[in-house]
């Protein structure tokens, strides 16, 4: 419904600015939140949504840690309204085979992809249930299915993130608000140009598709989940892999 509130966060990353663009064309009021980027270029990236039309707010927040979280919660309720839309994008790499891993890039990755999720939805859940509606898209990766070569602590949290989805689906069913997973398969932005050149060619190699997604694929479909008319969705996880990993 045109007007509803949508967060996304981490909304200035690759597939996070088609999912801000889809939504807003699509009549949402769109907020992100990102927590490195220095004001000077979330102020760049808002103006270049501007120029194509889009106004997306921008709210500062730690999504690895929960009363950052909170204070964030009582800013958009201060500035923007109620969510009804939250989109849990925020996420990075560490890429490094298990018995390399350093703790840090283990504690991080499950940090900001998996223990965000909880901290985000949380601040907006009761809010949600109270007006009988919401909807939660949680975006996890082919690689939390499958499990991926230097990437045990990214295929844990994302893998996570869906057990989060399935058992949030069936604790709100009755209250109106529909969790989802969506994963992405590989997605042509930063995260994956960071892969060494011969590695990914290797892997689009073997991409059915025989080549990497446009991160519009993927903002399609979440804005699909998002939409009020897909509330009897729930609890499902929904691939976007140009057929790399098919399964029922
Ligand atoms: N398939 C098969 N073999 C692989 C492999 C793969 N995907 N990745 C590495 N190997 C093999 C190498 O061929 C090599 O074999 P040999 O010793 O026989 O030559 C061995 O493992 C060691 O590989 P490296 O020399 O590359 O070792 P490294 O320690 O320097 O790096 C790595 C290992 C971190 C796994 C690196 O190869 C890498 O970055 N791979 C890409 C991981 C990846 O796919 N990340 C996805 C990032 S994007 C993302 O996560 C978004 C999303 O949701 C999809």
């Amino acid at each position: 419904m045109a007007g509803r509130l949508a967060l996304v966060t981490g909304g200035n990353g690759g597939i996070g600015t088609a999912v801000c663009r889809e939504l807003a064309a699509q009549g949402y009021r769109v907020v992100t939140t990102c927590v490195d980027a220095k004001a000077e270029r979330v102020d760049e990236w808002q103006a270049q949504l501007r120029e194509e039309g889009f106004e997306v707010g921008y709210v500062e927040c730690n999504v690895a840690d929960y009363a950052s979280c909170q204070r964030m919660a009582e800013q958009m309720a201060a500035s923007y309204g109620e969510v009804e839309v939250l989109i849990n994008l925020a996420g990075i790499t560490r890429d490094a085979f298990c018995h390399k891993m350093d703790h840090k890039d283990w504690q991080d990755v499950v940090d900001i992809n998996l223990d965000s999720v909880f901290n985000v939805t949380r601040q907006f859940l009761n809010g949600m249930r109270d007006r009988g509606f919401g909807r939660i898209v949680n975006v996890s990766s082919v690689n939390g299915q499958t499990g991926q070569f230097g990437q045990a602590n990214y295929s844990a949290a994302k893998a996570g993130m869906h057990g989060f989805t399935m058992a949030l689906a069936k604790e709100n069913a009755r209250k109106g608000v529909s969790v989802n997973t969506v994963s992405p398969g590989y997605v042509a932005t930063s995260m994956t140009a960071a892969i060494p050149d011969n590695v990914r060619e290797q892997i689009v190699s073997q991409i059915p598709a025989g080549r990497m997604a446009e991160p519009g694929e993927i903002a399609r479909v979440i804005a699909f989940l998002a939409a009020d008319e897909s509330g009897y969705i729930t609890g499902a996880n929904v691939p976007v892999n140009g057929g790399q990993f098919c399964s029922f």
